[in-house]
């Protein structure tokens, strides 16, 4: 069945005519600003700090003005298929939830994991649940129905608590696992280190370690008795400095699709690729890691020479429909929303997250429509055109 997401347009106008109006908004800036009210300020901050002074968050959001998009006319796609497959799965929608650690404090019920996954199964857009998740993740997934949910692994610096993340991950019904090679120490975030804000070591997101016996084998005490021994631990943990031979131990461990999270250079995809992986993501961690200056959408081409025939699934800077289908028409197989959906969580739970990610269908359905593409394939062959130097 094609699904004509368009459709929650039609379903806004013919509510306002009997007076019900929106509820929540619809554009990037009106959504930030509910958040930034909605939000305790710690985790406002957490969630909108980067690294150094910000200027790969800035460029990554700024890359999209620079590219462009001309339509074809008089071939007016009456039904638009949006599908695309992801982790060798069919999906209806080409978008999918980046993993968000602190996702779980986004939501006004300290449950946004379990919402974002309520969310995931309303909209049939896939979720990616980060290692740092308020709710353990044998509990989160059902929540999603029949929508995929993927696992986002940070990987442990011990053997046996890495290899356990993977098998729960598994036997709990995660469709892929996402290794996260960016992050193995912390970037340096200035708005964050002012006033020492980091949510992992006050015990928040911590549910995936503080539920596993490979963890909790090393404590005196468990976590809810005596936190302190928890934090030594886990700073001990957290994460292993990553090498390729990393990649190749994982393989060994799962049968599920692995995607190796963080890649930017091309000879970074080859190498993840010659190592096992079967998804490239190319992402800059939102600007939280390295302040490269560099966009991803600039490099996300040359990964995709580089790539070859593996899918390639790309986040950093998505702002609005417009953005994703430009890194669609580049090429990407699916593009990863971030900040975003973390603010659409805010003020209003599960509610709030389904009508953003409806929002963000329908205009990227109807960008589509306007622009005269029926399928993805439709709008790779017409490509992007470079609007400045
Ligand atoms: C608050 C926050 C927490 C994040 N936590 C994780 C995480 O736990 N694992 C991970 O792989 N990426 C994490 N990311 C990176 C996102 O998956 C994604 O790459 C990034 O948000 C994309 O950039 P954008 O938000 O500017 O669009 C996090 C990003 C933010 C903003």
């Amino acid at each position: 069945m094609v699904h004509q997401f368009g459709d929650f347009q039609n379903v806004v106008y013919a509510e306002a005519l009997k007076g019900i109006a929106s509820r929540y908004p619809f554009d990037y800036p009106s959504i930030e600003e509910k958040a930034a009210k909605a939000l305790p300020d710690w985790v406002y901050r957490y969630v909108s700090s980067a690294a150094g002074d910000g200027r790969t968050q800035r460029a990554n959001v700024e890359a999209y003005s620079r590219y462009g998009i001309i339509p074809r006319m008089m071939t007016s796609p009456p039904e638009r298929d949006l599908s695309t497959v992801l982790f060798g799965k069919k999906v209806d929608v080409p978008i999918f939830m980046a993993p968000i650690g602190m996702i779980g404090l986004c939501s006004p019920d300290f449950h946004g994991d379990v919402a974002a996954a309520t969310a995931a199964g309303a909209t049939g857009v896939p979720y990616c649940l980060s290692t740092f998740s308020q709710t353990r993740m044998e509990e989160v997934v059902p929540h999603a129905g029949g929508t995929p949910v993927f696992f986002q692994l940070y990987l442990p610096n011990d053997r046996e608590l890495a290899a356990s993340f993977i098998q729960r991950a598994e036997s709990s019904g995660y469709s892929g696992i996402l290794l996260t090679v960016d992050s193995w120490t912390l970037g340096f975030r200035p708005n964050d280190l002012v006033i020492g804000n980091f949510p992992q070591f006050r015990g928040f997101c911590m549910q995936n370690y503080y539920t596993d016996e490979n963890f909790l084998k090393h404590l005196s005490k468990p976590p809810e008795e005596d936190i302190a021994p928890a934090q030594r631990h886990y700073a001990t943990v957290f994460a292993k400095p990553l090498d390729w031979e990393d990649l190749d131990w994982i393989r060994t461990q799962t049968t599920l699709p692995v995607a190796v999270k963080g890649i930017q250079h091309p000879e970074d995809a080859r190498k993840a690729i010659d190592h096992g992986a079967d998804v490239i993501y190319v992402t800059n961690h939102g600007g939280r890691q390295v302040n490269s200056g560099v966009p991803t959408l600039q490099l996300l081409p040359d990964v995709l020479k580089s790539a070859g025939t593996t899918p390639v699934v790309f986040d950093s800077g998505v702002r609005s429909a417009t953005d994703a289908l430009i890194a669609l028409a580049l090429g990407a197989t699916a593009v990863g929303l971030g900040r975003p959906y973390a603010y659409a969580l805010s003020y209003g739970g599960a509610e709030s997250l389904t009508h953003y990610l409806r929002g963000f269908l329908a205009e990227l359905d109807l960008c589509m429509a306007v622009a005269g593409f029926k399928d993805l394939e439709e709008l790779r062959e017409a490509g992007v055109v470079r609007v400045t130097g």
